[in-house]
């Protein structure tokens, strides 16, 4: 076409897309190009052969084929694509990978869905208890500012908590604390001491985020990033793959200190928190996330599902005992009691049933689901993962924070390298205990 450089110096893809009718769609599109690094050699806009109302845009970038699968993959949310015409002299993306869900591949891609939340700052429902309160929404708008600037790697802001944000806490905290012996499991009644004296869990104070991620970090490698608001299940599932944890940071309204409709720093600081940094629930929640990379939307219906009735409603036997270990229940008071009243229905957890259980938002769950341990709840949702299809498998790497896709052999013979390596330490660890034993 006309005005098209021909240069063979660089791979030169074309995209053409059309633009979805909303205001600054074309300035949101191209801002996907900027994250994903791709210059843009050539654009220019027409009018659509298709559909005349509409206009396409037409843009030649200097990329590679994998950048551009990367990027059309994000340019789909936001665009209706036309045409792709892949870099001529590299090979065309591989069709195991087509149609599969783009999904973050270093912990620095999620800075990319983290600001797709479903609720922003002051847009309150009216049935919200702070909806009326300009105040309380200017505050929020505030929190929400704060979490969409924020990159994967910056210190978390520390918050000057208002004296009423404080009291709310309060209440929470101590109403909550009351419950805890008897309800909360025995790895939550662990924890909740040493957050008490690392990040000065108390009635009076509000926890920081940055002094609680720190924590995480160092107990089971699980870091926080803020966000604002509720994000898609896909966007929330993937945080997890990397360990990371995404929450909230502002405090609920405080007309209603018992009650929330959306997540809130208490159900955060009180609900998850004590439990992420138990190492064998922090590898039950990467599972669950590294099973959602890439997965079908209805894969990630089901995940997300399971999460729902483990990570925030889960229950779990301990002596012989009913315990909560599900953060929903731990931060709220009234479904607390509930769950273990002996009043609510409780079936054991098993993926393939719980998976299709509705998930109540503004009422008391149903039912409940009961693991006998965090051992067991992973490993039954390791066996439901590989029901799940994916043209592919994914192994995380610690080092590097990324996702290593392993669908051919360099691949895998590099992870063959890593675990013959972890097993000459094994080696190494059984011949010294063998020579200790000979003395
Ligand atoms: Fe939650």
């Amino acid at each position: 076409s006309a005005g098209r450089p021909t240069s063979s110096e660089k791979n030169v893809a074309t995209i053409i897309f059309s633009l979805k009718n909303e205001v600054g769609g074309l300035v949101k599109a191209l801002r996907l190009f900027q994250e994903k690094h791709v210059n843009l050699v050539h654009i220019e806009s027409r009018k659509s052969k298709r559909r005349n109302s509409d206009f396409e845009i037409f843009v030649d970038c200097d990329t590679d084929n994998e950048q551009l699968k990367e990027l059309t993959q994000l340019l789909r949310k936001h665009t209706d694509i036309v045409e792709i015409t892949p870099c001529e002299d590299s090979t065309l993306p591989d069709d195991d990978m087509a149609g599969v869900p783009w999904f973050p591949k270093k912990i620095s891609d999620l800075d990319l869905s983290a600001n797709r939340v479903l609720m922003y700052g002051s847009e309150l429902d009216a049935d919200h208890p702070g909806f009326q309160d300009n105040i309380y929404r200017k505050r929020r708008k505030y929190f929400a500012d704060l979490a969409m600037s924020y990159k994967i790697g910056d210190p978390i802001l520390r918050i000057d908590f208002t004296t009423e944000e404080v009291r709310t806490w309060g209440v929470v905290f101590r109403e909550l604390n009351k419950l805890y012996p008897s309800h909360a499991c025995r790895e939550y009644l662990n924890n909740l001491p040493l957050l008490t004296k690392h990040c000065n869990y108390s009635q009076d104070n509000i926890p920081q985020l940055e002094d609680v991620s720190h924590f995480l970090k160092e107990h089971s490698g699980f870091i926080i990033r803020p966000v604002a608001g509720y994000l898609s299940p896909r966007d929330f599932l993937a945080g997890l793959a990397f360990r990371v944890f995404h929450c909230t940071q502002y405090v609920r309204h405080s007309s209603e200190p018992l009650y929330t409709p959306e997540p809130d720093t208490c159900h955060e600081l009180l609900g998850h928190v004590p439990l992420l940094a138990e190492p064998s629930f922090a590898q039950f929640s990467q599972e669950i996330g590294l099973a959602s990379l890439g997965a079908s939307d209805d894969a990630i219906q089901k995940l997300a599902t399971c999460y729902f009735f483990t990570v925030e409603f889960g229950l779990c036997k301990q002596d012989g005992r009913l315990r909560a270990y599900g953060a929903g229940l731990l931060s709220s008071i009234s479904e607390l009691k509930h769950a273990l009243s002996g009043k609510a229905n409780i079936l054991p957890f098993d993926p393939v049933v719980t998976c299709n259980q509705e998930c109540k938002i503004t009422t008391f769950q149903d039912v409940y689901f009961v693991s006998e341990s965090f051992e067991e709840a992973k490993n039954k949702m390791r066996e439901f993962a590989k029901t799940i299809w994916r043209p592919f498998t994914v192994r995380y790497d610690p080092y590097t924070q990324s996702v290593d896709v392993l669908k051919d052999t360099n691949s895998i013979n590099d992870m063959v390298k890593d675990i013959r390596h972890e097993l000459d330490i094994v080696e190494d660890a059984l011949n010294r205990l063998n020579k200790d034993l000979r003395v």
